[in-house]
């Protein structure tokens, strides 16, 4: 199968991009074709820093790595080094109704709340389709807030094989059930516009407080409580073994316990687990060289795939 999927560019990563996305790019690497790629052009639309822009491709690029993304198995590039991603682009602007577009969650909440929404948010999600479309993709691992960009690639890929034939694969979401929508600090979605995320790399003193200051309820300390229904609960799952989630789960049935002394098991948790990642970057962070090589390698494999597509589309719609 191939498999791709792109993350976007706009600060630094969070646990909900690792378990609801990374995650499962890493996962599907051996038995797949992966290709993965770093949204700067769709950054664009909220970064307007070039330094700043610049910063955190090359962070996204070494978080990527760090986290087990593995250049033998899989294609790693920057979205904007493939400019026939941009011609089918606009193949797909032809032809894909407003309507369609104003339902797009992401500028129906901008709009809706008297924002500035630029041509490039409107168009985003045609953009997205295109990456999607541009590698002939079977299956795109995203978390739940990305799986309506889905619907819209699919819908346009349909009419557009419906008037010119059959050009397109179609694509399918591929979600994690119980990661498809990690909560922030808050208890709402983990975002980085809700100023809730728990950073992946960073200062683990930092990392530590924030964990401190997750949200709980203010329920008496003896109360048995459900801990499905608990946002912390469901943070520390993502981390702990089926032995620790057992105990724990155990504990919050019984009642007796502080929300506390589940915030201290969840900052050591996280901290095992990252660990490895955490030395992993540091190396990556010493070779440059070796980053902007893969970086390369990946774009060349990338347009390769991309340009016997896009011939395909534009003799299918009578340009060649
Ligand atoms: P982006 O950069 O906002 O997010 C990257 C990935 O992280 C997932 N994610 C989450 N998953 C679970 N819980 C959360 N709290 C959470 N927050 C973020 C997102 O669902 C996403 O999978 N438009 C895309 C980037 C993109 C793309 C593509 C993705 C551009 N072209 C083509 C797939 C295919 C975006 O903004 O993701």
């Amino acid at each position: 199968m191939r498999v791709l999927s792109g993350i976007q560019p706009t600060g630094r990563f969070h646990w909900g991009n690792y378990f609801g996305a990374i995650k499962q790019y890493i996962d599907l690497q051996d038995a797949h074709d992966g290709y993965y790629f770093i949204a700067d052009l769709h950054a664009l639309t909220t970064i307007r820093e070039p330094d700043v822009l610049r910063g955190y491709v090359r962070d996204a690029a070494l978080d990527l790595l760090a986290l087990g993304l593995n250049p033998e198995r899989a294609t790693l590039f920057v979205q904007s080094d493939i400019p026939e991603v941009s011609q089918l682009c606009w193949l797909l602007m032809t032809g894909a109704p407003l309507g369609l577009l104003e339902r797009c969650h992401a500028y129906k909440d901008k709009a809706s709340k008297g924002l500035r929404a630029d041509v490039g948010l409107f168009t985003y999600p045609i953009l997205m389709a295109a990456d999607i479309l541009a590698y002939d993709s079977n299956w795109v691992p995203v978390g739940e807030d990305q799986v309506q960009h889905i619907e819209v690639c699919r819908d346009l890929a349909r009419s557009f094989n419906a008037h010119f034939g059959e050009v397109f694969i179609m694509p399918e979401a591929k979600i994690v059930p119980g990661a498809a929508k990690v909560p922030g600090t808050d208890g709402e979605k983990m975002s980085k516009s809700y100023d809730n995320t728990l950073a992946l790399f960073g200062d683990p003193k930092e990392l530590r407080k924030r964990i401190m200051r997750i949200s709980t309820d203010s329920r008496p300390m003896e109360d048995a409580k459900d801990p499905e229904t608990d946002h912390l609960f469901q943070l520390y799952r993502l981390f702990a073994s089926e032995e620790q989630i057992g105990e724990v789960r155990a504990i919050y049935w019984k009642g007796g316990f502080g929300y506390g002394d589940i915030k201290k098991r969840l900052a050591d948790a996280a901290e095992i687990y990252l660990e490895p990642a955490r030395k992993r970057r540091l190396d990556l962070e010493n070779n440059p060289a070796r980053v902007q090589e893969i970086l390369s390698q990946g774009a060349a494999k990338a347009r390769e795939a991309a340009g016997n597509v896009l011939q395909r589309v534009q003799k299918a719609c009578g340009l060649r």
